[in-house]
């Protein structure tokens, strides 16, 4: 299996007609159960996030073709991604942001038939690995579905449960510490000459 990590924006827009299938039946399973207007929204989303500055893509491919990808971005400052919590009262030193502090993992996805070999491991490692700035990592999932059990499996910690939006299914909100590379220095100003 080859993985492959894309950032730039024009070329992560590229991949989205490869991504659409994946996305379209491994949600269609349950819990998820989703159907042609959510996939239509998943696609929205995705045109809009693909351009956000931190966004990281990461393909496994092989000869049968795509297996499965994982995409995240940076929590931005005024980001509504800590509200709507049902049961935890989060401080504000907690929910802080200022788009680099959090990573958010958006979606991991790899094909029912292509699973329990290491796959979704590989592309949430790579999915990580090259991060600057990040101290943590988030995420939120069904809690009745496997990948619940799978997140805690590979280190996350629940924070909650959160409903996002109105009408939204219920979350659980995770999270894990991340030691990232360092964040690119801000350029020193130079003096000036008098
Ligand atoms: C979650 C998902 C990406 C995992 O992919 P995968 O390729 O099967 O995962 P891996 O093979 O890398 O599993 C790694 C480990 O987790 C274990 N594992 C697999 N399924 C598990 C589960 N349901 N609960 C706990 N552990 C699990 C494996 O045994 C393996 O353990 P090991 O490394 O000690 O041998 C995949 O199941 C999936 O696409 N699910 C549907 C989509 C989804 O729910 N995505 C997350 C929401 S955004």
């Amino acid at each position: 299996m080859e993985y492959s990590t894309v950032t730039d924006p024009g070329a992560a827009g590229r991949e989205l007609n490869q991504l659409a299938p994946i996305y379209e039946a491994v949600f269609a399973e349950p819990p998820y159960l989703e159907g042609p207007r959510d996939v239509a929204e998943f696609l929205e989303r995705y045109q809009r996030e693909h351009k956000t500055a931190g966004f990281r893509l990461v393909l496994a491919r092989d000869a049968d073709g795509l297996a499965g990808f994982a995409y995240g971005l940076p929590l931005a400052s005024g980001t509504g991604w800590w509200s709507g919590f049902l049961t935890a009262s989060l401080s504000e030193e907690f929910t802080r942001e200022d788009g680099r502090r959090t990573f958010v993992v958006m979606e991991l996805a790899v094909l029912a038939e292509r699973r329990g070999r290491g796959v979704g491991r590989a592309l949430h490692a790579a999915l990580l690995d090259g991060i600057t700035g990040a101290e943590r990592i988030t995420l939120a999932v069904r809690p009745e579905a496997p990948a619940s059990a799978w997140y805690e499996r590979i280190g996350y910690e629940v924070v909650g449960l959160t409903r996002p939006w109105d009408g939204a299914p219920v979350y659980r909100c995770m999270i894990k510490q991340h030691h990232a590379l360092p964040a690119p220095a801000e350029p020193v100003p130079s003096p000036s000459l008098s």
